[in-house]
């Protein structure tokens, strides 16, 4: 069985195609991605008006850039794969609108997928895969989670941010040293060169006792600094920036290894755009390692959003047989949706 994969909901675009047997793990057979970074950076963030109509331009070339590298035809496509949600509205209306639209003159049916269970499932594309049940770590642009995972479909919420998401944390601050949009990568590479233990900077929430997260107030406390500093600020910037990413990566490890030790659980995935960066992995793989725990994470590449967790999505979705694909095409999106409602609300057939 081979389902396609689109993705659409912020500002990458993303097309994939996975072969999936009745049983073992899908396989990627191709996927491409279109990133509209460069033409957001100009205005210091996603315009969602610009976002869709990117999406319209880029979603089909890159579909048939999916067929030429995998070798298949659009007539090998047994389901079509999107996401649903969550995300931009008018973004995610294009990657629906093209799912549906290809299922109907294929005659083939449409799976709605959930943006955020695409990036829980997307270490099932690495070499290393994880097995369940497993602490799971979403930390991207628009989430930060904390989520028992069973299963396919089946997440217990733990914890969660109650205000910005890490990304934010990283995305804002990096606004604030003059960074380019998102500032998350540019700040922890400005780090690299910097003192960590520089600048005290708040850790919201460390002994909270929960699982919950709280990051707004880090970027009010680096604005701060960065006045205090006045001209010093151009030559101490990699010092705020790396107490910066210091302050946001100690609460995620602390709340992770929290996790952890509440479920009793040996495995941690961590997923989304934040799972890339290296101060975040190299001390959740050192403090993990000190307790037996095997920490998973996606390909680097694959951290940020594609089509490819899309697709791997949708395919475990049919083989674990929680979803049956639609072959009604009068597709909705849902901007808003939380995960832990799958369980709740099975998709209709
Ligand atoms: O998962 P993702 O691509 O999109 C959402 O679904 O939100 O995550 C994007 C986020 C951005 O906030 C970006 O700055 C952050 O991930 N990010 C990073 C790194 N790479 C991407 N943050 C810190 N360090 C990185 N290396
Ligand atoms: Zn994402």
């Amino acid at each position: 069985m081979f389902v396609l994969g689109i993705e659409s909901s912020c500002d990458e675009t993303g097309v994939a195609l996975v072969e999936a047997g009745e049983r073992g793990l899908p396989r990627l057979a191709a996927h491409a991605l279109h990133s509209q970074i460069a033409m957001h950076q100009a205005y210091g963030g996603v315009v969602p008006e610009l976002a869709s109509r990117d999406h319209i331009r880029r979603v089909l070339p890159l579909a048939e850039s999916v067929f030429a590298q995998a070798g298949q035809r659009l007539s090998d496509v047994d389901v079509v794969a999107y996401t649903r949600g969550p995300g931009l509205a008018g973004a995610l209306l294009v990657g629906a609108g093209v799912a549906c639209a290809l299922g109907a003159a294929l005659g083939r049916p449409v799976l709605g997928v959930h943006h955020l269970e695409g990036h829980l499932l997307s270490p099932f594309l690495s070499a290393d895969p994880p097995e369940f049940p497993f602490v799971a770590l979403l930390v991207s642009g628009g989430h930060t989670q904390l989520m028992r995972v069973d299963g396919v479909g089946r997440y217990e919420l733990l914890g969660e941010t109650i205000d910005d998401a890490a990304g934010e944390a990283f995305d804002k601050s990096a606004k604030l040293l003059g960074l380019p949009y998102p500032g998350g990568p540019w700040l922890a590479k400005l780090a690299e060169a910097g003192d960590p233990a520089a600048f005290k900077l708040p850790r919201p929430l460390l002994h909270s006792g929960d699982l919950d997260f709280s990051f707004a107030g880090l970027k009010t406390a680096v604005l701060t600094q960065a006045k205090k500093l006045g001209d010093e600020l151009a030559s101490r910037k990699s010092d705020l920036a790396a107490s910066t990413q210091a302050a946001i990566v100690e609460v995620l490890l602390k709340k992770s290894i929290g996790a952890i030790e509440q479920t009793g659980l040996d495995r941690l995935v961590v997923a989304g755009g934040v799972g890339a960066n290296r101060s975040l992995r190299e001390q959740l793989d050192a403090a993990c390692a000190r307790r037996g725990v095997r920490v998973h994470y996606p390909e680097l590449h694959l951290c940020t959003d594609n089509g490819a967790m899309i697709a791997m999505a949708g395919a475990m979705r049919l083989q674990s047989g929680i979803q049956r694909p639609t072959e009604r095409y009068a597709f909705d999106v849902k901007p808003r949706w939380p995960l832990a409602s799958l369980n709740a609300e099975p998709e209709p057939a």
